[in-house]
């Protein structure tokens, strides 16, 4: 595991966005996993800048969502995939049938994550994978307690989860309280993994991460046992190494 330092999460987006573009533009046709949240909004406007200067072309790439709300429905505001679009996808050149989203209301939910599994499975695993961190160490939503080798399911979101979701909705009473997310093993098997993690309020959870052992119960420290990984922190994620 590659740990990568920059004075600010300004630094950081822009050197995230140079690492993707460098991937994208050795391996063209891959599947590329993308997350939610707020820390990778810098990267996208980024990658947005770089697609609008013709410097950089998903056109042939994949896009895959790493999770979201069970039940949530397509144009509901709080779909996962929408998040995407909004600040990423609507900006940039994927074709339409290059996009890959959880029907997260499909009448059999564990036919929906076989199919998830099946077209990683078709496009040859995952290329670039990149990544959050949630407050409690979870990874997409593999929650503490996940396994290292659970593959794409249900998991039900746990109460630090809830907490730092209502920040994006505004109340807890309206975070859905399942999710849909890639498993460990089946993040594990990227050819190449990013995790970026920028800010004071990461980093009690990063020094876990990479000081503490490697357990299910802070499913970000299995990262110290996969290949290719670079994690990107700014000094402030780092303030407590
Ligand atoms: C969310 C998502 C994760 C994300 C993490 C961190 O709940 N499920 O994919 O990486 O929590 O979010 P943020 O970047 O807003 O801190």
């Amino acid at each position: 595991m590659n740990i990568i330092i920059k004075n600010n999460a300004f630094e950081i987006n822009e050197y995230a966005a140079s690492m993707v573009a460098a991937y994208v533009h050795n391996n063209p046709q891959r599947v590329l996993v993308f997350p939610t949240g707020n820390t990778p909004l810098g990267l996208y406007k980024n990658l947005n800048g770089l697609v609008a200067r013709k410097e950089l072309s998903f056109s042939s790439s994949y896009l895959l969502e790493l999770d979201e709300y069970l039940g949530i429905a397509a144009h509901d505001q709080r779909n996962l995939f929408q998040w995407l679009k909004r600040s990423f996808i609507d900006q940039v050149d994927f074709p339409e049938d290059h996009l890959y989203r959880f029907q997260a209301d499909a009448a059999d939910i564990d036919t929906e994550t076989r199919r998830i599994e099946q077209v990683i499975k078709k496009h040859n695993g995952i290329g670039l994978l990149v990544l959050g961190i949630g407050p409690n160490g979870h990874l997409g939503f593999n929650e503490p307690g996940s396994p290292f080798d659970s593959r794409t399911r249900v998991i039900d979101l746990t109460r630090a989860s809830l907490e730092s979701s209502a920040n994006y909705w505004g109340d807890i009473s309206v975070v859905p309280t399942q999710g849909l997310t890639l498993g460990m093993q089946t993040l594990s098997e990227a050819q190449q993994t990013i995790m970026i993690v920028t800010g004071k309020h990461k980093a009690d959870i990063l020094y876990q991460m990479i000081k503490g052992e490697v357990t299910p119960d802070l499913p970000a420290s299995f990262l110290r046992t996969m290949k290719n990984v670079t994690i990107l922190a700014d000094k402030d994620a780092v303030s407590m190494l």
